[in-house]
């Protein structure tokens, strides 16, 4: 079987085969065949794509070239043959899988005073290529008579396999000279694209780099704040289930009220912090078995003003967002909470969500002051504090949904219920996408 692109080594030894981009070689057709249809160019045309979708991509195009050529073929797989019922003077050739062609890049324009080749084959790499844009083809682009008289002869053959009678008629410049003219012209042409192919390959590797460098910024506060989260946990060995419950139940219940995506991406890690204060306070009245005294609830109250010192003044959204939870989630809507005792809507969103998933949790699981409660329990207590403690509308969304909750605090434990060591945190965050979107 032939290769067309097999033509440029065989036959034209001072033909360059040069590495075009797909970006490239959609031009290069476009380029094409819009001179046939701008000049109304009567000439036969073969162009072979890889995929009939692509051929569809381009109909329209096609249809203008198919009303004013004399003769066009089309190669592609899976040809639909409904879909393409309107064509006059096109013949479809489907291609066998394992024919050569399927890797093939193929246009030529058969023209006596306009020929053009455009002939390549994909470069196949070890490693897909990331970007479908910059798929590399290994070909040549020429307007030699000479190379397109060689091109149909191979092609003459291809058509004879899939068992089409082609007549190649040996048309030649008529004018001497045109074939020099016309070879300096795809000289040209090919130096003019090797340029802005190195160029944009440039700024891809520009582009590349910038955004590895935001990646490693994102990772890099990421990473800060599970280490923050880790150093709280030494206080505390119950809290990293505790702040990682809290973090999944915010961003479900705050993606319920918050529209902004950006702000519902940074929930996840700003409430993961919202204790964090409770690393300044005394081991004696955090891990008290029993009831604080009044003196040292007060302290206790003040972790919300720590966590707040920690994060306070960044210009990072992500820590901003922390320290707004970390200072308010304790307030109350009615307006008898702490720090503050702000009330209503002066009480940040993030906050008033926080609220009722960090009292939801505390309730729910065993402290070292108290004991879990029933779920049934924990949802009447909740009920009772509509517009007292919690914001009423957000709790009903919460409420609502708490099978969803109890499902994710199902797959929590489950996850989670060998001894907690270090890795919970990364763990966690490797696995959170999962955790929202499993089903
Ligand atoms: P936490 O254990 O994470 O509890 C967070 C919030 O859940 C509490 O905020 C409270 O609003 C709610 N909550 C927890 N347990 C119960 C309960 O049994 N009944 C009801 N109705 N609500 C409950 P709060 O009260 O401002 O406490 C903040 C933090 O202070 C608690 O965080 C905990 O670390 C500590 N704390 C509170 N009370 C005690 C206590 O009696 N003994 C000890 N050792 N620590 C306490
Ligand atoms: C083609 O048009 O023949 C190939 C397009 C592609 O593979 O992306
Ligand atoms: C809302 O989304 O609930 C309105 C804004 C606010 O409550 O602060
Ligand atoms: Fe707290």
């Amino acid at each position: 079987m032939l290769e067309l692109s097999d033509i440029a080594i065989n036959n034209a030894s001072d033909i360059e085969q040069k590495i075009y981009t797909k970006c490239s070689l959609i031009a290069i057709s476009h380029g094409l065949e819009d001179m046939v249809a701008e000049f109304k160019l009567k000439s036969e045309i073969f162009v072979t794509f890889q995929k009939f979708r692509f051929f569809l991509a381009e109909i329209e195009r096609y249809k203008i070239l198919d009303n004013l050529c004399k003769k066009m073929y089309i190669f592609a797989r899976n040809i639909n043959k409904d879909m393409v019922k309107g064509f006059k003077n096109t013949v479809f050739i489907e291609i066998n899988e394992n024919d050569p062609l399927v890797d093939e890049w193929d246009i030529i324009i058969n023209h006596p005073e306009h020929p053009a080749v455009f002939l390549s084959k994909e470069v196949i790499y070890s490693e897909p290529v990331k970007e479908d844009q910059f798929r590399k083809f290994k070909g040549f682009l020429s307007f030699s008579q000479d190379i397109l008289a060689e091109t149909l002869k191979v092609m003459k053959s291809k058509l004879i396999e899939y068992g089409i009678n082609y007549d190649l008629v040996n048309t030649q410049f008529k004018k001497s000279g045109q074939d020099i003219e016309s070879r300096k012209m795809s000289f040209f042409l090919n130096r003019t694209l090797s340029e802005i192919e190195d160029k944009s390959a440039q700024l891809v590797a520009q582009n590349t780099l910038l955004e590895n460098t935001l990646i490693e910024n994102v990772e890099l506060s990421n990473e800060i704040i599970k280490r923050l989260c880790y150093s709280a946990e030494y206080k505390d060995e119950d809290s990293a289930l505790h702040m990682i419950r809290v973090s999944l139940y915010s961003s479900i219940l705050y993606g319920m009220v918050e529209t902004c995506e950006e702000k519902r991406r940074l929930m996840n890690y700003a409430a993961l912090m919202h204790d964090i204060g409770k690393i300044g306070i005394a081991d004696s009245i955090l891990l008290k078995p029993g009831k604080l005294t009044m003196e040292e609830f007060d302290i206790m109250k003040t972790h919300t003003i720590n966590g707040a010192r920690i994060l306070s003044n960044s210009k990072r959204g992500v820590i901003k967002m922390g320290y707004e939870i970390a200072l308010n989630h304790h307030e109350k809507w009615d307006g008898s909470g702490y720090p503050s005792g702000i009330s209503g809507k002066n009480i940040p969103l993030t906050a008033r969500v926080v609220a009722i998933v960090d009292v939801f949790d505390a309730l729910s699981t065993k402290r070292v002051y108290k004991s879990a409660f029933p779920i049934e329990t924990c949802i009447e207590i909740l009920k009772e504090q509509r517009n007292k403690h919690f914001d009423g509308e957000i709790l009903d969304l919460f409420l609502n949904s708490i099978d969803e909750i109890l499902r994710y605090r199902d797959m929590i434990n489950l996850r989670f219920n060998e001894p907690i060591n270090e890795d919970i945190f990364t763990s966690f965050f490797n696995n959170s996408m999962n955790f929202i979107t499993e089903e």
